[in-house]
Parts: C-alpha cells; sequence; structure tokens
C-alpha cells in the first residue's frame, strides 16, 4: 500500500530495533500514535510478541477503515479505471465533511503518490492503484489485524501514559512546512515530556540537539520533479530517542 511518508522500505530494520527494545525492557504496552498504512504494526506484530498494541492516527477516514477492514469489510471498487475514477471524484467532493471507509480506502489507494486524493493515480497494465493497495492489504496487513487497537485521536491523547514503548512516526519536519500544519517543536516537546516515563522513539531526518539517533537507516527515495520525472536520492532517517538528564 502507497502512502505519504510510509515506512515500507525501512519496516525490518526498524521492528528489529522495536523487537529488542520490548524484549529487553519487558515491555507489555506498545502505542503508535502516527499508524498510517500499518507497515511498522503489522510488521512488528508478525513476531507474536505478548504486548496490546494501540494504534491511533488522527486522519478519521484512515481509521474508520481499518476499524472496518478489522470487521471483516472488503471494499467493492470496479476493475475499469475510467469507472473507478468516477467512484473517486465523487467521493472527493466530500473529503473534508464525510471520513467513511470507502473514503479513506479511494482516497488513498488512488491518490498520486499514496496522498489523501492527492489526484488520480491511474495505476499500470496489470490493474488499478486500488487492486494493487488492496492486494497489499490482504498480504501483508489483514492477519494482524485483530490484534490491534484502533483510536482516531491526536498524538497528545497519550499524555499520563507510563510504562510503555511509543513508536512515532510523524509527518516530517522538513516536508511539513508545505503539506500540513504539524508543529514539530510542540512535538518534540510532547516527546521530551513521555520519555519520562517510557521509551519514546522517533523516526525522522532530523531531531533537536538533546537527542540522539540509536539507528540509522539509509532510504532510496524516489524524488518526483515538477515534469513528472523520479529520480533517486539516498536520504538517511534515525530512529532518535531524548538523552535524559
Ligand atoms: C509519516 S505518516 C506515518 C506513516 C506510517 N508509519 C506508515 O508506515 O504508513 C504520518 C501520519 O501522522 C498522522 N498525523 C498527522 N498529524 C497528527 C497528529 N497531530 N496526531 C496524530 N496523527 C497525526 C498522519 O495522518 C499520517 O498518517
Amino acid at each position: 500500500m502507497h502512502y505519504l511518508g510510509g515506512k515500507f522500505r525501512s519496516k525490518k530494520q526498524i521492528c528489529e530495533y522495536l523487537k529488542e527494545v520490548i524484549e529487553k525492557n519487558d515491555i507489555k504496552e506498545y502505542i503508535e500514535p502516527f499508524c498510517g498504512s500499518l507497515w511498522i504494526t503489522s510488521e512488528l506484530a508478525k513476531h507474536d510478541l505478548d504486548i496490546n498494541y494501540t494504534v491511533s492516527d488522527s486522519h478519521k477516514a484512515l481509521i474508520a477503515m481499518w476499524k472496518e477492514m478489522q470487521q471483516g469489510w472488503i471494499p467493492d471498487f470496479p476493475d475499469d479505471t475510467t469507472e473507478l475514477e468516477k467512484i473517486y471524484d465523487n467521493l472527493k467532493l466530500t473529503k473534508h465533511t464525510e471520513f467513511t471507509p470507502m473514503h479513506g480506502f479511494i482516497g488513498f489507494s488512488c491518490g498520486y503518490s499514496g496522498k489523501y486524493f492527492g489526484g488520480f493515480a491511474r495505476g499500470h497494465n496489470d490493474g488499478s492503484y486500488a487492486k494493487t493497495c488492496w492486494n497489499s492489504i490482504k498480504k501483508h496487513k489483514l492477519r494482524h489485524l485483530s490484534k490491534f487497537n484502533f483510536d482516531c485521536c491526536d498524538y497528545t491523547q497519550y499524555n499520563g501514559v507510563k510504562d510503555a514503548l511509543i513508536y512515532c512516526d510523524p509527518p516530517y519536519e522538513k516536508t511539513t512546512k508545505y503539506s500540513s500544519n504539524f508543529d514539530s517543536s510542540q512535538f518534540w516537546d510532547w516527546v521530551r515530556e513521555m520519555s519520562k516515563d517510557n521509551i519514546v522513539l522517533v523516526s525522522e531526518c532530523q531531531a533537536p540537539d538533546d537527542f540522539q539517533s540509536v539507528l540509522d537507516i539509509n532510504v532510496d527515495r524516489g524524488i518526483r520533479s515538477g515534469k513528472g520525472n523520479v529520480s533517486y536520492k539516498i536520504q538517511t532517517e534515525g530512529l532518535y530517542q531524548a538523552i535524559l538528564p
């Protein structure tokens, strides 16, 4: 499943590290407040760890989609791309007012580069992006969904939590200026506070000076130019932890 900022390429390395932390510290509560397309949680769940998974995101249609799939919902969409585009255009009209599972599924699966209704992505010869996305969900995620407690909330909802491993994959600071109004400095303050009673790990390309990277990962990222050409660039992402006084 294509998802803007999704951790498909680095999921294995990140989860190996999270697993070690869970086992070494006898963690029972795992919390992921920016779960997105579930690449990390689903990978972690493969390890059959004895932990509670709380996964959330502030995106209403996304969480509506995961909750509905957890209950057995199968999205119904046409194979024909022209028909699919009509459904996409129709749902897009209400993307700010309605947050149904179908808005979540079509908005993300057919949105260009995995961006919610970010322009209709046509797909390849072997089918539409909706089909590719559903096949990917079936292959990688569906069997794990029953283990997860889903919530739709802001990350600050976890204020006061103790003794958990909290893995955060927020919108990246250097991209948020253009795409959302996520306040990164407020977020780092929250991580400092939560790190007093929990183990908090953050995926980012950069962090304030009182954080250190415990795992550096080189990711081959496709960068699309205004003309639509894609060039590849190795980007180093860290897994950051607060240096406690
Ligand atoms: C980089 S993506 C996470 C990608 C995810 N790790 C994956 O592999 O698919 C960041 C996520 O943060 C969510 N988000 C943005 N602001 C948020 C907030 N204030 N509280 C909770 N989630 C938020 C977005 O909806 C998005 O799904």
